[in-house]
């Protein structure tokens, strides 16, 4: 048996709902990968949620479920979101599983032992107030370039430089607006330099990437490899450093991990053997990815597993990046479509045709344009492909009782073309340039197509019934053809049509066969139906108004109690009633309000996380519950001189606590 091929795409973070753009890549990581398998290879597709990292660990935090409750209802809702567009992969792991654990402990071991992990002390930020250092997306201040306000951590939205997050000059929390201080923390260094000779003839062998992607691996690789800091303190949803308390693997050492680990939990529910696939430089490892994670899979990976002793990738296969009518998917435009929105409203097979149609196995972005995707679904698919079947299927059915007569010999030069156009399709296939192999299929059901019509059985039928039986044979046997050739690419079209035709699971050669005679087709069953062009707009609108969906949720667990207190501790909390005289939004805070409260002799400033659930004029006049005696709290904004009682999972979904009839301001609450 030949050694096995394995094909990856990229895990998706379980963090939110797959899109349109991610659909892209898994449709055509499945294309690849049924295509091998109909051409008679080895091949296996692997694929698991990425689970680890700050921002899930945050998400998780402010929902207030633990980070396995927060990623659980996405594993589901991505797998369903796979089967739903027929992507098929072998196994769909987590990279939250032992193992993960296992491999990127026994991969970090390695490169430690061969002296290619050090430590050395990092000074990052760190926000006191959430007992975390602050990752630079969680950090924001004025661009030190252009002096635009509120800005992350690592990029200026507003002139596009970017810089670490020290050199902003009023850093503060994202989550809670407090000032961060710098705190020294020892991190775990991979010192990739010491791979640079092994990387320049990994991607120096031809194929491994395309050629545009070798030339920025070039200019990253003369730029200089920089250690990579591999490790992130707690708290932190990841694997722990062996030997450390409060230290985690980066989600990015993990993550790729999880190709192996997915492979291994594979081989353990089939019998598979392991070695065969990460232990065997005979093995074909191809990995499917976007551009913008280009350097974790065609530096980093490959360094890590050549220290570590596992099999190479064969390819790293890198596409560009969905837009969608020519722009960047946008939330306000409703062109920011879920898996699970696309499918309420249109047929999948629509667009795993429509991105096979585009794909040219390079770097460039594809656009959807969504009138050009109705346009070419009706008149390719639909009218060429789809419509030969409809023709002749129940045309056979009516005048020959279903029966196929046998293929005359003047439709030989025809087979003969047909023949001729399948190594081209094949190429294409392998060259991941589906957009070829689909423009040959579609000639080829033209060619069947021009023939039905040019002969008319339906006119020779009236004459010479065996005539008009054999034109309807060659016909039967190009759907044939055309669907074994396109099966890579609509799976379920394909099954649909062995079932009308009677014929086996079809695989690639059977396109070259033109045998099929003498045979009894079944009924005709509807197969495509022409896009329904107000299902787009609806699915637009759609995309409009579900801006914030995200799937059901555990219900939080209720937090546990804390340990006793005597009434007198009880007593040296003072809460008094306070009457709200202003509220109003803090620039550059987005969680926040700033409330002027009245609690009886003195007026308060007070700063509530509150402004997700409660615009600034639900609060007027209202009567709530101050903590009166905390001490002030220093924010970037200006001076907490209080607290709100409130009650919720988190900032989006919180009530503020009140009376029910007026009370006094200044009153004491016990
Ligand atoms: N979790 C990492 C990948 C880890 S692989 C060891 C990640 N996840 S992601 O969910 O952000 O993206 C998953 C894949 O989808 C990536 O290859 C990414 O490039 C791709 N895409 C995300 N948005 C895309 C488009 N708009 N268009 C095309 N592909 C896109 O990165
Ligand atoms: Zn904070």
């Amino acid at each position: 048996m030949a050694a096995p091929v394995l094909v990856t795409s990229a895990l998706p973070y379980a963090n939110g709902s797959i899109h349109l753009g991610h659909v892209l890549e898994y449709i055509q990581t499945d294309i690849l990968v049924r295509f091998l398998k109909m051409t008679g290879q080895d091949a296996v597709y692997m694929c698991a949620d990425d689970t680890h990292g700050t921002p899930i660990e945050v998400n998780a935090w402010r929902a207030g479920v633990t980070p396995e409750e927060y990623i659980a209802p996405y594993y589901v809702e991505h797998q369903r979101d796979f089967a739903d567009f027929s992507i098929a992969c072998d196994c769909f792991y987590t990279t939250n599983s032992p193992e993960n654990q296992h491999h990127s402990e026994y991969i970090f071991e390695r490169l430690r032992e061969q002296g290619h992990i050090v430590t050395r002390p990092v000074t990052q930020y760190y926000c006191e107030q959430d007992g975390r250092f602050l990752p630079d997306r969680f950090i924001r201040g004025t661009c030190p370039h252009c002096k635009a306000a509120e800005q992350y951590g690592d990029v200026c939205e507003a002139c596009g430089t970017t810089y670490s997050p020290t050199d902003l000059s009023d850093a503060h929390c994202v989550l809670c607006g407090a000032t961060p201080v710098m705190r020294e923390s020892v991190h775990y260094f991979f010192t990739i330099s010491a791979y640079e000779d092994f990387l320049r003839d990994w991607m120096g062998t031809p194929g491994r990437v395309q050629p545009e992607v070798r030339r920025f691996l070039e200019t990253w690789i003369n730029e200089g490899l920089r250690d990579w800091d591999v490790s992130r303190d707690g708290p932190y949803f990841g694997f722990k450093i062996p030997g450390e308390d409060n230290k985690y693997f980066y989600v990015w050492l993990d993550a790729p991990v999880g190709y192996i680990a997915t492979t291994q939990k594979f081989c353990g529910d089939t019998g598979r053997d392991f070695d065969a696939y990460w232990h065997n430089p005979e093995a074909t490892i191809y990995h499917v990815v976007g551009k913008d994670i280009t350097y974790f899979h065609a530096l980093y990976w490959p360094a890590m597993l050549h220290g570590a002793g596992y099999t190479l990738p064969r390819k790293v296969l890198v596409h560009g990046f969905l837009t969608v009518n020519g722009e960047k998917m946008s939330k306000t435009r409703g062109t920011f479509i879920t898996a699970r929105t696309y499918l309420d409203h249109l047929d999948p097979q629509y667009l795993r045709y429509y991105y096979a149609a585009k794909l040219n196995g390079r770097v460039d972005d594809l656009d959807l344009n969504l009138e050009e995707f109705v346009h070419r679904v009706d008149a390719e698919l639909v009218n060429k492909i789809a419509n030969l079947v409809s023709r002749v299927v129940p045309f056979v059915n009516r005048h020959f009782e279903g029966r196929l007569g046998r293929l005359d010999d003047n439709v030989k030069p025809l087979v003969n073309d047909v023949r001729a156009r399948l190594p081209r399709v094949r190429e294409s296939y392998e060259r991941m340039e589906f957009n070829r192999a689909v423009q040959e299929i579609v000639a080829i059901a033209e060619i069947g197509n021009k023939n039905f019509q040019d002969a008319a059985p339906w006119e020779l039928v009236k004459q010479n019934p065996p005539a008009a039986q054999a034109v309807c044979t060659f016909a039967v046997n190009c759907c044939r053809t055309v669907a074994a050739l396109i099966k890579p690419v609509l799976p379920q079209y394909a099954a649909d049509v062995e079932a009308i035709l009677h014929v086996e699971p079809l695989l690639f050669d059977d396109a070259a066969r033109f045998d099929l005679e003498e045979h009894e087709i079944g009924a005709f069953t509807r197969l495509i139906e022409r896009v329904d062009a107000r299902q787009i707009n609806a699915m637009v609108e759609a995309s409009k108004e579900n801006l914030d969906a995200a799937p059901a949720r555990p219900a939080a667990p209720v937090e546990a109690l804390e340990p006793e207190i005597d009434l007198d501790a009880f007593s040296r909390v003072d809460l008094r009633v306070a009457t709200v005289l202003q509220a109003e939004t803090v620039e550059g805070a987005d969680r926040l309000l700033r409330l002027r409260v009245d609690i009886g002799n003195e007026q308060r400033t007070i700063f509530a996380g509150i402004r997700q659930s409660y615009a600034p004029g639900d609060l007027l006049g209202k009567q709530v519950i101050v903590v009166a005696n905390l001490q002030p709290r220093n924010m970037r904004f200006g001076v907490s001189e209080g607290m709100l009682l409130a009650a919720g999972p988190d900032g989006t979904d919180v009530v503020v606590a009140e009376f029910a009839q007026p009370r006094q301001p200044g009153q004491r609450i016990r």
